[in-house]
């Protein structure tokens, strides 16, 4: 699919909106497994396997030295019409062992039955130590040009397009857990370069928790689940947490962060992307710059409420992988720009008066603007979850001519610590091999052997220097491409196990953030310090986070101790005299609302053609409608995807109200607990549910026809982003234009400044 067509709804959805609704049997919404719909009965006559869905992207078929094949894709999969053993024996029965007689033994000489159960025994890798929930997409990086002056990496050249695969993730989380914890989310990006494989292995948030590499175990150790218990799961809200980042100070700035919106994301799509330390860049005349890297969504930055992203966490646990593969599916591709701050490559390496390899401070934007140097799409989701999102295998050392790193000492212990992790998490030495992470640049090592080598290499000489394989490999020039290490200049100094003295600053940049938030998200991070900290069982951790709190803000400070029921103190440092940055501030803009689902309440008697008039302008809007209806299958010739049963407010962005349906038979307590939320014998009390809910959480809301004597009953009508019509297709275009603002923020009022 051409990534440059504009994020609107793909050809085979919009086709389907507009000419097979009527057949309930076809999923006209994204999410529906398979390439081709289900038969009633077991399919039996044998053809080939089915072709991947339209939108699913698979890696590229180079051979494990990284030389495209040419062979298709779809090679690498599953072939031939026939169930075969792993050497490609066909078989007639893969239901029954092989037996002695019916009720006879298991015979051992059965080499299917074997084969099957041993390949299944081992079907589960070890997951990632952190960062092991996690979702991935395809897609496609267009450099800009405009960092040509500051670069010799040849991906950003203008018009250049590289592939890329990106895994996003949650920190402290199992596999299993929810998409929706409180954390910090992953950022992964891998660049397919003609020079080489660059990862750009970031985070959400553009700070971390510790200033050295050496304290990753102490973090992550405090972070996860109790040892003794394995409770609480991937979240931040206990003891040892708190304990730590109360203890080690250096966490505060990113412990802000986690406690702001930031941590709970609406969407992947609408998240920044932080490339953290400071990156060294090198051009083609050996000039350098200091850089840090961000990434910029096109739909903005937007975030959960809290009480949605518990609710999400029972509904939904994988609401963001879903949000990103249907909006890819819809063809809503995700966008981000990639920028570059630029500084000055000094001997101190600090930038206006911040100290540049300190990866707890920022450098604000309003100093240094972020400048933008090329695009990113997403554009296909995996073929293969496991091949794809569990194997890629990023590391910050993965870079091209023309990216350096600098000596941030936890960039430093990083380059060491990803390799270690992947020779345990994917088998031995070889991982490089494995389809999602063979390069695209030709590969020559001199690496040999080990488990599971797929490289049949040639020749007798795997060392250097050599006669016998006629001197191959032979090292690059500068002129032929070779990375070059910056010969930066290392002052003599004594060995010490210590930190700069500019490092001791912790509490200034959590200063500033807050200082940069507007009221209301000032109230989410009160709600959010005191509801975690309301959730350790010891008051000594709670008053020494006090203590931290006490030194960022005393308004801060007071609120959250008002929440414990414990006294504010008093700083033990003088505050910080910082300007705010209002880049740092999510609120007050307006954004496309691509991929946004949009919630409508149909009944029997709701204007059916209205109602199939707004899901095709939903469609053309780059959205996906999602009907919700009494009862499941279809209402008129619509296909409903919801019930009031298995529907829940969190699902959507915004709620439509097309009908005002009486109550269903199964609104009693007995069958949908929701139905005793709220009594009405006029309004179904599932549809006033998710009215309330809506509004509560600062949701645009719309009616036309008997719609709005929903409005009325639920008693929103009137009200800040409710908003009447005469038609479907009118409300949606008022509607439109409050999503644009992500939330009705008039409906959060604040009580601090
Ligand atoms: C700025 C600080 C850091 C950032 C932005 C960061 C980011 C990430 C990301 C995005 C992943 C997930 C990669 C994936 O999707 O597969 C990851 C994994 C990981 N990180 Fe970090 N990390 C940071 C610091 C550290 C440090 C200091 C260490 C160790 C000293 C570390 C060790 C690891 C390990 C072991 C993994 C698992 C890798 C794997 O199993 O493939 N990280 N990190």
């Amino acid at each position: 699919m051409d990534p440059s067509t504009p994020a609107k709804a793909v050809k085979h959805v919009v086709e389907a909106a507009a000419g097979k609704v009527a057949d309930a049997l076809t999923p006209d919404v994204p999410g529906a497994p398979g390439s081709a719909p289900p038969t009633v009965e077991e399919p039996t006559t044998p053809h080939d396997p089915l072709p991947p869905k339209p939108e699913q992207g698979t890696p590229d078929t180079r051979t494990p030295t990284g030389v495209a094949t040419g062979v298709p894709p779809i090679a690498k999969g599953q072939q031939g019409a026939y169930l075969t053993t792993a050497q490609g024996a066909r078989l007639r029965d893969t239901d029954h062992s092989l037996k002695a007689g019916p009720r006879g033994p298991v015979l051992l000489q059965d080499h299917h039955l074997r084969e099957k159960i041993t390949h299944f025994d081992h079907e589960r890798i070890p997951e990632r130590v952190v960062h092991a929930r996690g979702t991935g997409a395809h897609g496609v990086f267009t450099g800009y040009g405009s960092a040509e002056g500051v670069t010799k990496a040849g991906f950003l050249a203008k018009g250049k397009e590289t592939p890329v695969f990106v895994r996003f993730s949650t920190v402290l989380g199992s596999r299993g857990s929810a998409d929706t914890v409180r954390d910090t989310r992953g950022f992964a990006t891998k660049f397919y370069t003609d020079e080489g494989t660059f990862d750009l292995v970031a985070n959400n948030i553009p700070v971390f928790f510790i200033q050295d590499a050496i304290k990753f175990p102490d973090i992550i150790h405090a972070g996860k689940p109790h040892p003794d218990r394995e409770i609480p799961q991937a979240q931040s809200a206990h003891d040892t947490f708190w304990d730590f980042v109360s203890l080690h100070t250096e966490a505060q700035h990113h412990t802000m962060w986690n406690m702001s919106d930031r941590a709970v994301p609406r969407s992947y799509r609408m998240m920044e992307g932080f490339g953290v330390h400071t990156f060294r860049l090198v051009n083609a005349a050996g000039e350098t710059v200091l850089v840090k890297f961000h990434w910029k969504p096109k739909l903005g930055v937007h975030s959960l409420t809290w009480e949605e992203a518990q609710m999400l966490g029972g509904m939904d646990p994988d609401f963001h992988r879903r949000d990103l593969y249907d909006a890819i599916e819809a063809g809503a591709f995700p966008e981000w720009e990639l920028g570059i701050q630029v500084f000055p490559d000094t001997p101190e390496e600090t930038f206006a008066g911040i100290d540049l390899l300190d990866p707890t401070k920022i450098v604000p934007e309003e100093l240094a603007p972020v400048q933008p140097v090329g695009r990113l799409v997403l554009n296909r989701t995996p073929t293969n979850f496991f091949a794809e999102v569990e194997q890629v295998a990023f590391h910050p050392g993965h870079l091209p001519p023309g990216i350096d790193v600098t000596n941030d000492p936890l960039l430093q212990g990083r380059l060491f610590s990803y390799v270690d992790t992947q020779l345990t998490r994917l088998g031995g030495p070889n991982f490089a091999q494995i389809p999602i992470n063979r390069p695209h640049a030709p590969v020559n090592d001199m690496l040999r052997d080990g488990f599971h080598q797929h490289a049949v290499h040639a020749g007798v000489a795997p060392y250097r220097p050599n006669s016998l394989d006629g001197g191959n490999p032979f090292p690059a020039g500068v002129d032929d491409g070779a990375f070059v290490d910056v010969p930066v200049t290392v002052a003599e100094a004594p060995k010490v196990r210590a930190n700069p003295v500019s490092f001791d600053d912790h509490f200034s940049q959590a200063r500033l953030f807050w200082l940069s938030m507007s009221p209301v998200e000032k109230e989410h991070i009160i709600r959010a310090y005191t509801f975690e900290l309301g959730k350790c069982y010891h008051q000594a951790i709670r008053e020494r986070q006090l203590r931290c709190l006490a030194n960022i803000d005393p308004v801060l400070c007071a609120e959250v101790a008002t929440g414990l029921g414990l006294p504010a103190p008093q700083p033990t440092v003088p505050l910080a005299d910082v300007a705010p940055s209002p880049a740092l501030s999510q609120v007050g803009g307006e954004w496309p609302a691509d991929g946004r689902t949009v919630g409508i309440v149909v009944d029997p008697t709701s204007d059916l053609d209205g109602v199939d008039q707004l899901r095709r302008a939903v469609f053309g809007a780059g959205m996906v409608p999602l009907l919700v209806a009494p009862h499941g299958g279809t209402v008129g010739d619509l296909p409903a995807q919801r019930t009031f049963a298995t529907g829940r407010s969190v699902e959507f962005d915004v709620l439509l109200l097309a009908g005002a349906p009486t109550p269903a038979p199964d609104a009693i307590p007995a069958r949908d607990a929701k139905a005793g939320a709220a009594d009405s014998v006029t309004v179904d009390p599932r549809v006033l549910l998710l009215v309330e809910e809506c509004w509560r959480h600062a949701k645009a809301i719309g009616a036309w026809g008997d719609g709005v004597a929903v409005l009325r009953e639920a008693r929103v009508s009137g009200t800040p982003g409710v908003v009447t019509g005469d038609s479907g297709t009118e409300v949606f275009a008022a509607v439109q234009r409050l999503m644009a603002a992500h939330r009705v923020w008039e409906r959060f009022p604040a009580s601090v400044a």
